[in-house]
């Protein structure tokens, strides 16, 4: 009997936050609960998300940033259907699949740098999975060096690379060899490779929590300092690839040559979940020495059709509609609109970020009024306050944007890279009006973030209640 899937969405809308809640995820249907992000949509267009009574929302989150070509793009889409239509045998295992070969063709092409090699996988966790072990056999050294504040995916290795208490607390032991050091302190980085025995350093060329940026130099010293210890770069282009700054990976704007190379995210189009890891060939060849070691690292799922037509229609959209640069122009655009507005309002700190990555930094302000208020906000909770821009950004204006970390102050965009002029005004000026109510002390925005500290503290101390230890 043939499923009727707009019947099931039909029957179940309005009652999807009870039904995750009951069967997938109590605390996340919670959170969003608490937020005020629990809403009925139904359709996507492009940068817009559709509720059930037809109001766009702006989606300047992208899904984490997935969507850099927007949602339901109409090339990528009819690329998936084409391939479902034509019956085209995938996962046969024991087969060279043909849309793999032109995938990483194409991946390799693009890339300023020689890597002439690419496993598939199926998210970006994965693809760091693979790199660790990857450097590791090649260099014959255990140990590898990660950021402070790096986020590289969640599974057991990718953690163990991961520069923030918040995820690593209670998983512990990591895969062992693992150095955290501060972003863009060479000093640091010398001493752990000096040791002799890291195969990886790994490092996002812009850091997504917190939207870091890289000293001017620091990447190519870093350079030089793996190729005199012999240690493998690991560049991970995971949320910085395919456009997203303004170039096809960020290390471009480094001008470095980092031997093994992440993306994931994009490169599905927004359908089929997809990784790639680019390499040197003498990585590849060192991990793959013999027909007896072609299967040491594969996983079922890679290569599948369906994911590698994605990825083939993404790059195209990419050419097509010249995003890379569209990504540059647009995000210079809505950078100057807001440092214009840091100009106006004392809260905001600065404003970074390449091409269509941006974030804001909030900061103590110099007004009394409103250094009580920021001071009171942080003494109850370090979390709350980018709450106070995120949710009124959501509630009065319909536009998703989201926290970029644990305990600091500051708000994260990636817009689709499609984005328009309209969009941009639509943001702009309803983040100037979020400003502006941030900016009256006392006024309702702060009430309602005492109000949130309370309920984060009651729900921490009920939690410390429950877990004395
Ligand atoms: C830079 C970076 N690397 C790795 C990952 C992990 O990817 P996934 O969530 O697909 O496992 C992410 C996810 O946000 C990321 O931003």
């Amino acid at each position: 009997m043939p499923i009727d899937i707009n019947e099931i969405l039909a029957s179940a809308r309005g009652r999807q936050f009870d039904l995750f809640s009951d069967h997938v995820h109590p605390q996340w249907t919670r959170v969003l609960r608490t937020i005020g992000f629990n809403r009925n949509y139904v359709g996507a267009e492009g940068p817009h998300l559709i509720d059930a009574e037809g109001r766009r929302y702006l989606d300047f989150m992208s899904g984490w940033g997935v969507f850099n070509f927007g949602r339901n793009h109409p090339t990528i889409k009819q690329t998936i259907k084409d391939v479902i239509a034509s019956d085209f045998p995938g996962w046969i295992a024991f087969d060279a699949p043909i849309l793999a070969g032109e995938l990483a063709k194409e991946l390799q092409q693009r890339v300023p740098n020689e890597l002439e090699r690419t496993y598939f996988c199926n998210s970006g966790t994965e693809a760091v999975e693979a790199a660790l072990k990857f450097a590791r056999y090649a260099t014959k050294k255990p140990g590898y060096v990660h950021l402070k504040k790096a986020f590289h995916g969640l599974t057991n290795g990718a953690l163990s690379a991961n520069g923030d208490d918040s995820f690593r607390a209670g998983f512990e032991p990591f895969l062992p060899g693992g150095r955290m050091i501060a972003f863009n302190d060479l000093d640091a980085l010398e001493r752990e490779l000096a040791s002799g025995d890291v195969g990886a350093f790994i490092f996002e060329p812009i850091q997504g929590k917190g939207i870091n940026i890289p000293d001017e130099n620091y990447f190519q010293e870093a350079e030089r300092l793996c190729k005199k210890y012999g240690t493998l770069m690991i560049a991970d282009e995971i949320q910085t690839g395919l456009g997203r700054t303004g170039k096809f990976v960020a290390y471009e704007w480094e001008g470095i040559d980092p031997d093994i190379v992440l993306f994931s995210k994009a490169l599905s189009g927004g359908y089929i979940p997809v990784g790639a890891v680019l390499m040197k060939k003498w990585i590849y060849e060192s991990v793959y020495s013999s027909m007896e070691r072609a299967m040491v690292h594969a996983t079922t799922f890679s290569m599948g059709n369906l994911a590698m037509a994605a990825g083939l229609a993404s790059l195209t959209v990419l050419d097509d509609e010249n995003l890379i640069e569209r990504s540059r122009i647009m995000g210079e655009k809505f950078k100057v609109g807001l440092k214009a507005l840091q100009g106006k309002y004392e809260l905001i700190h600065e404003v970074r970020g390449r091409g269509l990555m941006l974030g804001v930094e909030f900061g103590k302000p110099k007004s009394l009024g409103l250094k009580t208020g920021w001071k009171l906000i942080h003494k109850m909770d370090q979390n709350l306050f980018p709450q106070a821009v995120v949710i009124p950004l959501f509630d009065d204006h319909r536009i998703l944007s989201q926290v970029a970390g644990h305990a600091i102050d500051v708000v994260k965009f990636l817009p689709p890279l499609i984005v328009t002029d309209e969009d941009l005004k639509w943001f702009l000026d309803g983040f100037e009006a979020v400003m502006k109510n941030l900016h009256k002390f006392p006024g309702p925005v702060w009430e309602v973030l005492k109000k949130l500290s309370k309920h984060a503290m009651t729900a921490r101390s009920r939690e410390q209640s429950k877990n004395p230890s």
